[in-house]
This record gives C-alpha cells, structure tokens and sequence, in this order.
C-alpha cells in the first residue's frame, strides 16, 4: 500500500507513475544505472519532463541545480559531461540527484554506498541524509553495512533467506536483538570503537555473557533448509579437532595473549621482512605505437619492515597502492626501485633459483576468492601444486601433505577432488590458504582475504588465521580497506594514500592517537555500528575524491583534501618521522602538522612540525 493505494492493483501506466513521481531509486552500482552514451544532464532532465510539467530547457537549468544540490563542484559545466567522465562518488551523487528530481516521497536506495571508498561513503550518506530532511521523503535503505545503519536509520528489518527475521526500532534491533541471526550479525562484526577488552559490552551482549574478549564470536549461519549442523568429529585428528572447536565454538577459544612483539614496546624484534624505498611505476601506453605518455605512481618510495610472528596491516582507499605492495614485495611485480631484505637476503638481487628458495618462505592469499582459484583445477591440484612445482616428496607424501592441509583449514579430505565452483566464497578462501601454507612459509601476504566474504563468514576466516598464526608462527602483512578488520588483526597499522604510508604505529596508538589528518578522516568516517555511539560522534567529510595516481599532488599528496593544509604543504612531501609521542620510534608520520603538534582537524599550528622536514634533497 502506498498511502491509500494497493501498488498490485495498478496498472502498468499507473506505475509508471507511481515510479518517480511517488517513489524513486538509487541504485547499487551507478555505472551500470546511469546510460554510458548520454550526457549526465540529459538523464536527469529527461526524468524532470517525464514526470513533471517542464519544458526542456527548464529541465536542464533543474538539472544543473540538483547536481549542485548534490554537492558536484561546477554543476553548470558538468551536466555536459558524460557518465565515464564522473568519479563512482560523483556518479552515486547523479544517481541521487536523478532520484529525488521529482521530490519522491520514498526513496529506495539499494546498498548506494557499497562500491565507493569510506570517505566518499561518508560523503554520500550526507547527501542522503540531507535531501531526506530537506525534500521530506522516506528512505528504504538496503545494506549489508550495520554501521551505516546504525547512522541513518529509525526501524530496521533484518531479512535472511528471503523472510524478515527481526523488525523494531533501531535501538530495539541493536541493543535488544531477539532472533539469534541478529545476535550473529552483530556480534561478528570486529568493531572500530572498541578496543579487545571491551568488546561485546553493550547491553545487547547481555544474553550471551560468556563470550571471551578477543576472539570474533562465530555463530553458524542459520541453514536455508534444515540441513544438518557438522560438529566436530570425535576422536579426530589433534589439530583438525582444534581448529574445528575453534571454529564451531561459539565461546571461542581463550583470549590470545600479547604476542612477544606487542609485549615489549620500545624493544626492537628481529626483522623478517625490511622494505626501503620500494617503488613500483606503471608506463601508460597510448596510440598505436603504445608510446610512454606517463606512469602511474601506484606505489612511490615506501618503506616499512615487519618483525618475526607480528601481523603487519596495510589500510588505505581502493588504488592507493596497497596490492601492488605485496606483490611487488614477494616480486610478482617487478619493482621499479627499492630494496626488499627478507631474512637478511637481498630479494632484489636474487637469483632465479635463490628467488625460488624464497617463494617458499614467501606466499600470498589473493584478494579474490572467486578469481584466484583455477576453475579447471580440482582441489587436491590447487592446493598441491606448489609442492609439485618445487618438487617436495613423493606422490603419496603430497597427496598426504594435501589432505593434512584441508583438515588445518577446516575443510574434510572429500573435498579434494572437487573443483572450486562447487565451495562457498568462505570456503574458497580456506583453499587459498591452504594453498598457502602447503610450503610453510614464514611469511604471508594477506591481500583483503576477506573483503569478498560475508560479514558473519568473515570472523570464521579471520579466527582461522589467528589460529594458523599462533600454531604454525606465521608472519602476516595484513591488507585491507576495512579499518575494523585491521585494527582486529595487527599489531601495527601502515596507512597508505596515493602510493605513499602516511602513518605508522602499533595499532592501539594509531586507533587512539591519529596523528595524519588522512587517518583522523579515515577512522572517522567508517560507520559504527551502535546508534548510540553514532548520534555522538563527529566526522571529519573530506571533500572531493582521492586524485588520480598518474597525476598526484605536488607537495604532500594529500594538501587538496587536508582540512589542515597551509602554504609550506605545497612545497614537498613531508618525510615519515617519529611523531615523537608516547610510542616513541614506533610511531611515524608524514606530516608538518601532525594532530600532535595541531590538536586536531582544523586548528593550525603557526611552525612545521621540525621532524617532518624534508630532506634538503627534497
Ligand atoms: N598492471 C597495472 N598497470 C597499470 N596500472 C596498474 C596496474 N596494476 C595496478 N595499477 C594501478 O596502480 C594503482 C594501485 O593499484 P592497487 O591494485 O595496488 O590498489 P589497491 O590499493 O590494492 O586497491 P584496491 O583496494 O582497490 O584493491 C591503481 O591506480 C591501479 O589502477
Ligand atoms: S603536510 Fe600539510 S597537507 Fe599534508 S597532511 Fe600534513 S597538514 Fe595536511
Ligand atoms: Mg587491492
């Protein structure tokens, strides 16, 4: 019912109607809304005179005032673009302003965040939650994120396998969640606002007291059909059965202890892992004769060096660099410049077959599961096939090794001689770890391994790599964009921009005391998913959106967005140096005035923050 009219009764035309004029929609993925061969204005316009009673030219002065309304710098010139001429943020703002063009009084949006970068997300529940009060309409929004809920919604309906679960008011839903679907969802989400100790001591975690700091509590998805729930098999294998209560174990297993690097601060472990300076340049080509015409600084002079048994994580927006990193790091990229020291060896200066002793020590688990393994390949041939490739072991030693490995990630022997089509993404991952581990190698990249994943399969995937770090006494560089799941997983936290780390620093001091203004915009703009928190909080909007890393800033990359820019930014890209906080040395920044030395976002300090000169070079 739409008022007082039952939307199944209508007729075709009414509906057309109806679309528009009475409810309108954002869609997910703008790209493939909005029409690719017609100017943004056009679209807009068009939607203005089929619904309201406008001429043309109206339509196009309308136009370029919503997409002003909408927040896109130089409305006037820019209804004459096209589509691929608009960043996805400022295509997501057309897709509003096309939306609430006809003052619709419901506006469904469907997940009109999930493709965009956290700090454009944040940009665009701003403009939604601005137009909704200025234009009076309801909102639908449909979201897997519970914090961006937490931020703008009144009720929420939580649905699973098609039917609604739960209904209730927001405050209901979050703190006084009644189906066990709900307490999954809420509870699996590592969360930026609190720290380990304090996790899941909201009232909504009343129900379930006995839940452990530390470990993401992990509840099977509720089964579609009545399936049967596996249980661990009775007398298995050690391991195996370890891994597999771990997994299954709601309680989870007791609290990790401080691992041997976060427990001495100030004392320096032994580096499995230095990188100096590494750069990774890519030519743009363009004509026929593929000519040079420019690069793409994804990645430009970083360093960083991880220490034995410590996760590493590495945060920043889509194409700041972060893939291009690892792989540049195990050589699947040859770097442009840089050293990269792993146990003391040169990995630059190796040889092919030093190289090859060092893949072994070496391995990454790709960012996605569904790309990342062979199609063609069964499993048993996926996850053996490095053992294979370094000639390790007989036939039966492998296929022994094999199966060791499925049960390590929590899969069963049976499924080696299946093909990956037939597993869940969750599933996939563990076969792109097991593929990992097959050479026990000391060092992991983790590139987003588990961005493609569900939310509730995300905390088994991440508990599973705890578990293989404290037993096998892995080394991980942890990449990823979602700065929950970092702060979950490291023990210190690089944040890049624009091919560059910008911060530094164990991961409690960067998560307590930010000191880039990037990272001050970065944590504050991820959404938390508790209302009560999120009435509270004060975020930092940056405006426009991340340059392109073929064209990036003189200066500090970052001067066009900084809230704390002055003229001495335009000049060089300040050096990483310690912030000279309470975390000494481990703490570096890339800024002349870090919030240390600032006190915060906007407020300025008269004199650069001395540590951060640059090099007379610069
Ligand atoms: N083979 C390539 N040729 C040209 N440019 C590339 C290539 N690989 C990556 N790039 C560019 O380098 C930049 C960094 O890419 P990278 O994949 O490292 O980003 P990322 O931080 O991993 O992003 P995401 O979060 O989206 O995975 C991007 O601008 C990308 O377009
Ligand atoms: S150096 Fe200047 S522009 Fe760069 S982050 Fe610091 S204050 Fe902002
Ligand atoms: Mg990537």
């Amino acid at each position: 019912m739409l008022g007082d009219r039952d939307l199944r009764t209508l007729s075709d035309e009414e509906m057309r109607q109806v679309r528009g004029n009475d409810i309108a929609m954002i869609f997910q993925d703008p790209m493939t809304s909005l029409n690719p061969v017609l100017k943004i204005g056009n679209q807009i316009a068009e939607a203005i005179m089929l619904h309201q009673d406008k001429g043309k030219r109206e339509a196009w002065r309308l136009a370029a005032k919503l997409l002003d309304r909408v927040g896109i710098p130089d409305a006037e010139k820019r209804v004459n673009q096209y589509p691929f001429e608009f960043s996805g943020g400022m295509r997501q703002r057309a897709m509003i302003a096309m939306a609430i063009s006809c003052n619709p009084d419901i506006l469904i949006a469907d997940e009109p965040t999930t493709a965009l970068d956290v700090t454009i997300q944040a940009q665009i529940i701003d403009v939604i939650e601005e137009m909704q009060q200025a234009y009076e309409s309801g909102v639908i929004l449909i979201t897997h994120d519970l914090g961006v809920i937490a931020e703008i919604a009144d009720k929420v309906m939580v649905m699973y396998g098609g039917r609604t679960v739960e209904y209730g008011g927001i405050d209901e839903i979050f703190y006084n969640p009644h189906h066990p679907y709900t307490w999954g969802l809420l509870g699996s989400l590592p969360r930026l606002d609190q720290t380990e100790k304090t996790a899941h001591a909201h009232p909504g975690a009343a129900a379930r007291p006995h839940l452990p700091a530390q470990r993401l509590p992990v509840r099977g998805a509720l089964p579609l059909r009545a399936a049967r729930v596996p249980r661990p098999v009775a007398g298995a294998r050690d391991r195996r059965a370890r891994t597999r209560r771990a997994l299954l174990d709601p309680r989870g297993r007791a609290p990790r202890g401080p691992r041997l690097v976060a427990a001495f601060p100030g004392v320096r472990q032994v580096s499995l892992l230095e990188v100096k300076g590494l750069k990774k340049h890519f030519p743009i080509r363009t004509g026929i004769l593929k000519r040079t015409t420019g690069q793409v600084y994804a990645v430009d002079g970083i360093s960083f060096s991880v220490e034995k048994g410590e996760t590493l994580g590495l945060v920043g927006e889509s194409g700041c660099g972060k893939s291009t990193t690892g792989r540049a790091v195990l050589r699947l990229l040859a770097p442009t410049a840089g050293t990269i020291i792993f146990e003391g060896v040169d990995v630059m200066a190796a040889s092919r077959t030093k190289m090859q002793r060092l893949r072994r020590d070496m391995q990454i688990i790709f960012q996605d599961p569904y790309a990342s393994l062979n199609p063609r390949m069964r499993v048993r041939n996926i996850v053996g096939e490095s053992l294979h490739i370094h000639n390790i072991g007989t036939e039966a030693e492998r296929k022994k090794r094999v199966f060791e490995l499925l049960e390590t990630v929590g899969l069963s022997t049976e499924h080696a001689e299946r093909y990956p089509h037939e597993f869940s993404g969750g599933q996939r991952q563990r076969i792109g770890i097991a593929r990992a581990l097959a050479l026990n190698p000391k060092l992991i990249i983790c590139d987003e391994p588990v961005s493609a994943l569900d939310v509730s399969i995300r905390a088994q995937v991440i508990n599973l790599l705890e578990d293989l770090q404290d037993e096998l006494e892995l080394t991980y560089v942890f990449i990823a964009h979602d700065l929950s799941v970092v702060k979950h997983t490291s023990d210190r936290v690089a944040v890049m921009y624009l091919g560059k780390i910008v911060e530094i620093s164990d991961s409690a001091v960067l998560y307590d005391q930010p000191q880039h203004p990037y990272t001050e915009a970065l944590l504050s703009a991820v959404p938390i998913p508790d209302p009560t928190t999120e009435r509270a909080r004060r975020r930092i909007i940056l405006e426009g959106d991340v340059p392109s890393p073929a064209n990036p800033p003189k200066g500090c990359v970052f001067h066009p967005r900084c809230p704390r820019a002055q003229e001495t930014c335009t000049a060089a890209m300040p050096a990483l140096s310690s912030t000279g906080g309470d975390a000494g040395e481990r703490h570096e920044v890339a800024c002349y005035f870090p919030a240390r030395f600032t006190g915060g976002e906007r407020s300025v300090a008269s004199e650069p923050f001395a540590g951060a000169n640059p090099p007379a070079s610069a």
